[in-house]
């Protein structure tokens, strides 16, 4: 199995990251592909937790590659803290690549970010504020700064200044912000985060078929999830990148055949952050205790994420668009608290029942979930790691969840530690 992509299923937070972790064991390369630093990663270690953002998780393996493709939009600053944040940690980031194919994400990206989001009021996406969208739509404009303009000045500053051209005044105009000028970001980026990040800059489309033609594994990390793609998730409430399994190929450089095996990472319930539509969520207590069980705070912004019931309908959409090969559940001892656990099997919209997502997001927002019941298993699932650990009925839960969804459930996470998973197939 040469080239696996790994990708959230649901509206991100699924905890991809630790089951990344847990492939990374047979991989030489891990490869993100989209997204920047609005993703974050938890990890825990040996008790130890590491937050990441930007760099692939397998990172914590000394046999790994890290790769950050050229999908990703890069923040130079916040890559080159993390690298600091792990060294000081004693985790060797010396063999980190960087595609020069990626765009930058500047000092403007973040402040339009903010404003806009401000701007748009209580229309507003609820974005983490990285910069992120305005950085691919410069991309997609065709006025992106790569990370390969870096090394080479007069390019940067040209582009630069074109850029500027426009932003600058928008910027002042519509919303009252002064942009930092040509000269102050080229002193930063040229100076300062140019040299530093150069190390790690590589071609790394390269990389990537060279390690697939020596045979060796390559693990494709996707960042968010499946229900936040800008053509597939709930729009315009998602992010600016592909992360279902297919943006692998522009994100990475890689094409369709290359790719065996897809892994979907879902919770055993749902999470979503930020404003959009949610079928099953929770308003009422059992939705407090998730969040409160399953630590249910952004990585990196520490905003509360919206709770709710395990929603199948979105699964079999997922299974659909990533081209599913097995399915991964993560935090399923979020659940051994309730004295019954939901699952949503069917909306029922104008007297109709649907098994699959709408097309159409009014109808999405105006459906009712039907739930099929479950009786909780009153038992602590953390310290599980066979299938036998497992009472009868979590087995019923998960042949359930697996009939609806149509693809083998895998593993199940039962707790954050490194070992807390049960395999229940090979
Ligand atoms: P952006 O990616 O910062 O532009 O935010 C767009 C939407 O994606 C917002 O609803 C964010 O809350 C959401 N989002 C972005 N990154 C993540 C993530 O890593 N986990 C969960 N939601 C995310």
């Amino acid at each position: 199995m040469p080239a696996t992509i790994i990708v959230g299923t649901q509206w991100g937070d699924e905890g991809k990251g630790r089951f990344t972790d847990l492939f990374a064991k047979e991989m030489h390369l891990v490869v993100r592909y989209q997204g920047g630093h609005n993703a974050g990663h938890t990890l825990v270690v040996d008790g130890e937790t590491f937050a990441l953002q930007l760099i692939p998780s397998g990172v914590l393996y000394s046999h790994i590659t890290p790769v950050i493709g050229n999908g990703v939009v890069v923040d130079p600053k916040v890559l080159l803290d993390e690298v600091s944040m792990l060294e000081e940690r004693g985790v060797d980031c010396s063999k980190l690549k960087v595609s020069g194919n990626a765009h930058l994400i500047l000092p403007y990206h973040q402040l339009i970010d903010r404003v806009t989001e401000r701007h748009l009021g209580k229309n507003a996406l609820g974005t983490t504020k990285r910069g992120i969208g305005p950085a691919y739509a410069d991309k997609a404009a065709r006025v992106g700064i790569r990370v390969q303009d870096l090394y080479d000045p007069k390019m940067f500053r040209e582009k630069l200044t074109l850029v500027l051209k426009d932003k600058a005044p928008m910027l002042a105009k519509v919303y009252n912000q002064l942009s930092p000028t040509v000269d102050e970001i080229a002193d930063v980026y040229l100076n300062d985060l140019a040299p530093r990040l150069e190390p790690y800059v590589a071609d790394t489309v390269n990389l990537v078929h060279e390690a697939l033609e020596a045979g060796q594994h390559v693990l494709f990390e996707g960042a968010q999830a499946t229900f936040l793609d800008l053509d597939h998730g709930t729009y315009p409430f998602v992010t600016s990148s592909n992360p279902i399994a297919g943006g692998a190929g522009p994100g990475a450089g890689v094409g369709p055949r290359h790719i065996d095996r897809v892994i979907g990472v879902a919770k055993a319930y749902v999470t979503r952050v930020g404003a959009g539509p949610f079928p099953t969520e929770l308003f009422d207590e059992t939705g407090a205790a998730i969040v409160e069980r399953g630590h249910e705070f952004g990585t990196n912004t520490g905003r509360q994420r919206r709770p709710g019931w395990f929603d199948a309908v979105m699964l079999r959409h997922a299974v659909r668009l990533n081209s599913l090969s097995e399915l991964a559940i993560t935090k399923l001892d979020v659940l051994d608290a309730f004295d019954e656990v939901k699952v949503c099997v069917a909306y029922e919209v104008d007297g109709k029942r649907l098994r699959h997502l709408p097309d159409n997001q009014s109808v999405l927002h105006r459906v009712t979930p039907v739930y099929e019941t479950f009786p909780g298993w009153g038992g602590d699932l953390s310290g599980a790691t066979e299938p036998g650990d497992l009472p009868v009925r979590v087995h019923d839960y998960v042949a359930f969840l697996q009939d609806q969804v149509g693809v083998p459930i895998r593993l199940l996470g039962v707790g954050p530690g490194r070992d807390q998973y049960v395999q229940l197939r090979a």
